[in-house]
């Protein structure tokens, strides 16, 4: 699929999800593409757990009962990124950047492969949610989760939201 087509199809699903498996070498090239992304100073930050496992999944799923495709994917993953992160340059850290960089590559990838997704970030950072799924998945205790991706082939199809008129957000050379 052409990058361009990519972009334009990728978009949150939260629908069903056929049971059928994703083969491990497609959740491979979806994380190699992750691994891919741009980081700060090339620190490569994000690690990824490739979750497959059923009785694993069905955990994870009990956790989210309000969002079909956490309910029906037949895989995850899930991108760790360090609690407190070592600041790297002038006193900064990128890892949260890194990781929304993996992430948006593997969305991409994802939607490349005809399989669909969701960023779950926000819903994780309430009520320790973050830190149920750290315990389910073992993490360190220097470790949490900051992005869960449902992976499956979608039931329905759905499209991306609309966006804001390009002229509304973009100006050349000045901002006006
Ligand atoms: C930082 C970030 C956090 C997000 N967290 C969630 C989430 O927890 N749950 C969810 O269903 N969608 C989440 N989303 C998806 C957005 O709601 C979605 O990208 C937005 O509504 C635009 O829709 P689209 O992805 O279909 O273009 C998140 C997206 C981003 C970038």
């Amino acid at each position: 699929m052409d990058l361009f087509d990519a972009i334009c199809l990728r978009h949150s699903y939260r629908g069903p999800m056929e049971t059928t498996p994703v083969p491990r070498e497609d959740l491979d090239r979806i994380v190699g593409a992750g691994i891919r992304a741009p980081s700060g100073k090339n620190a490569q930050t994000t690690e990824f757990i490739i979750i497959d496992d059923n009785s694993l999944l069905q955990e994870l799923q009990a956790l989210h009962p309000a969002n079909k495709a956490m309910q029906q994917a037949p895989a995850m993953i899930a991108c760790i990124i360090d609690k407190t992160p070592e600041k790297i340059y002038e006193g900064y850290d990128f890892q949260l950047e890194d990781c929304a960089a993996a992430t948006e590559n593997m969305l991409l990838a994802i939607t490349a492969l005809g399989y669909a997704s969701v960023w779950i970030d926000g819903w994780l950072r309430v009520g320790n949610r973050a830190d149920k799924v750290a315990a389910l998945l073992h993490l360190p205790d220097d470790k949490k989760v900051q992005i869960l991706l449902p992976v499956g082939t979608p039931k329905e199809q759905w499209e991306q939201k609309e966006r804001q008129p390009f002229s509304t957000r973009v100006t050349y050379n000045r901002y006006s």
